[in-house]
């Protein structure tokens, strides 16, 4: 169609020398002129094509036209309401009720009026009556005369009339004369849009015609990588971590034994966190290596018989409990390993302080013996594992934020302060706490956030000070406090980008569209 209709123009301005209106066109595979505005835009296209290889100039003209409503439509079709009107009625009397039944209750309104007005229809004590013996329906005429034309001899006055009566509507529309161009020819040749090495050696770019640039033409949009939400926000959280002044702590071990992700925390080995159904475990490898066995007699013995002013849990201690493999739960256990490496030095070990410090923020403590404690911010944001029935809001895998603060004399009100200001910066203003219960923290706090969104308080986090069961036996003074907290990563991520299924956020649901367009959160 398009080489056809390019073809047809080409051949009528060869013929006539000029096209003085687009809308006299006949299209190819019509057989008449067709001045609608999509055979004009289709034209347009054609043009465009042509001119861009200078092989036609053409002006653009605006016209207004009318087109019909689909009550319009309806008239030309079926008459209009007065003459659907007088058709249903004859000499004798219908009563204005049974009009109703035969034309329908609007044309029985709007016709009946226009009928009386056109002396068509009259009045008698039993009913409606014609009154005129043939009839002729101007308006059908006219709206005839409009579909066919797009406008109408009979003028503006009545157009405006129709157009009130909202049986036709304006319409803007284009119409076009076309000249001959100054690479003007009857054939369509197609230019060429590369000059390549054959016709530079061959010559043939001589005689070639090239394809004009289109500077206006808007490019591809390029795609390039883009960080998934959930990177995004863990991006900021770190910044928030890193301004606050805590150093990262190294999470990249996805598998840890029982010792460090339940025993070192002083969680029960009976604990139900550990039951298959909440937690996975490896089957090969299935045992861990010993850890340091001074230390790990110091946890057995406060879980088994209680120590550091602890009665302990005074339940048979089960090696094999302790050395099973399994995917972390939580990154507590990852903290767990940073604070026992912090407190090397406190247990008498000779480190050497760089060392014992990687990813760890230090500062002397002056004016205290040197028991060799220096405080420490740590955080760290990765991927924990549990053994979740799948829904819209839980997977088997999700990722924590976790944040741990040790130093001397730390109080629960320093904690508190602390996360305000964290969540703060999160751009979570009100913040409430709750007790709660965690094995390896005394007290413990629940936290929760005011989301002015869902009009509600939700919760968004866990926290507590570690307790001295499991601070002391890995060497800490006993003046030593640490406080920690944890949230998920999905949850502020799915609030943030209005996600309400987890499956789009995580897993081959997730749109890489909404991916690249997301916008980088501003807590
Ligand atoms: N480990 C806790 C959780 O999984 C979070 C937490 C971290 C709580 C540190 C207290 C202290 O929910």
């Amino acid at each position: 169609m398009a080489e056809a209709l390019q073809q047809l123009v080409l051949d009528v301005l060869d013929r006539e020398g000029s096209i003085k209106d687009t809308r006299t066109l006949t299209l190819p595979g019509s057989n008449e002129p067709d001045a609608s505005s999509d055979a004009q835009i289709t034209i347009l296209g054609a043009l465009n094509s042509l001119s861009s290889r200078e092989m036609i100039k053409y002006d653009a003209h605006e016209v207004f036209t009318h087109v019909l409503t689909a009550e319009g439509a309806a008239i030309v079709k079926d008459g209009s309401h007065e003459a659907r009107v007088w058709n249903a009625l004859s000499s004798t009397p219908v009563p204005a009720a049974d009009l109703k039944k035969l034309v329908g209750d609007e044309t029985a309104k709007v016709g009946q009026g226009r009928a009386f007005k056109n002396g068509w229809i009259g009045k008698t004590g039993d009913g409606l009556i014609r009154t005129a013996e043939t009839i002729s329906d101007v308006t059908q005429e006219e709206l005839k005369e409009i579909q066919t034309t797009g406008s109408l001899n009979a003028g503006e006055k009545v157009l405006a009339d129709l157009r009130k009566r909202k049986l036709v509507v304006q319409k803007k529309g284009q119409w076009f004369t076309v000249k001959k161009g100054a690479e003007f020819s009857t054939s369509i040749a197609k230019p060429e849009t590369d000059l390549t090495s054959d016709m530079l050696t061959s010559g043939k770019w001589k005689s070639s015609k090239f394809k004009k640039y289109n500077f206006e033409a808007e490019g591809i949009p390029t795609s390039g990588g883009a960080l998934h939400m959930l990177l995004k926000v863990r991006e900021e959280i770190r910044s928030i971590f890193l301004e606050m002044g805590f150093a990262e702590m190294p999470t990249q071990s996805y598998v840890e034994s029982g010792f460090w992700c339940f025993d070192a925390l002083f969680v029960p080995q009976q604990h139900p966190a550990r039951d298959l159904q909440d937690t996975f475990y490896l089957s090969d490898p299935a045992k861990a290596d010993q850890p340091d066995k001074a230390y790990y007699e110091r946890v057995s013995r406060t879980h088994e018989h209680g120590d550091y002013g602890s009665i302990g849990y005074r339940a048979p201690w089960q090696h094999d409990e302790s050395s099973k493999l399994l995917l972390r739960t939580h990154t507590t256990a990852s903290s767990a390993h940073m604070l026992y490496k912090l407190a090397a030095k406190c247990r008498g070990e000779n480190v050497d302080e760089d060392e014992q410090g990687a990813g760890v923020s230090q500062t002397s403590a002056e004016g205290t013996a040197d028991d060799g404690f220096r405080p420490a911010k740590l955080f760290s944001i990765d991927r924990v594992f549990r053994n979740e029935t799948m829904d819209a809001t839980h997977l088997a895998e999700f990722h924590q934020v976790e944040g741990v603060v040790a130093d001397r004399n730390l109080t629960l009100a320093d904690l508190i302060g602390f996360m305000r200001v964290f969540f703060q910066k999160m751009g979570i203003e009100k913040v409430r706490f709750k007790p709660a219960y965690n094995p390896y923290t005394e007290p413990s706090l629940e936290i929760f956030a005011f989301h002015p969104m869902l009009n509600k308080w939700v919760e968004v986090g866990n926290s507590g000070m570690f307790r001295p069961e499991m601070l002391e036996p890995m060497g800490f003074p006993k003046d030593v406090r640490v406080h920690g907290w944890g949230l998920s990563l999905e949850r502020p991520t799915m609030i943030r980008y209005g996600i309400n299924n987890i499956r789009t956020l995580v897993g081959h649901k997730v749109p890489i569209d909404a991916v690249e367009a997301s916008p980088a959160p501003t807590f």
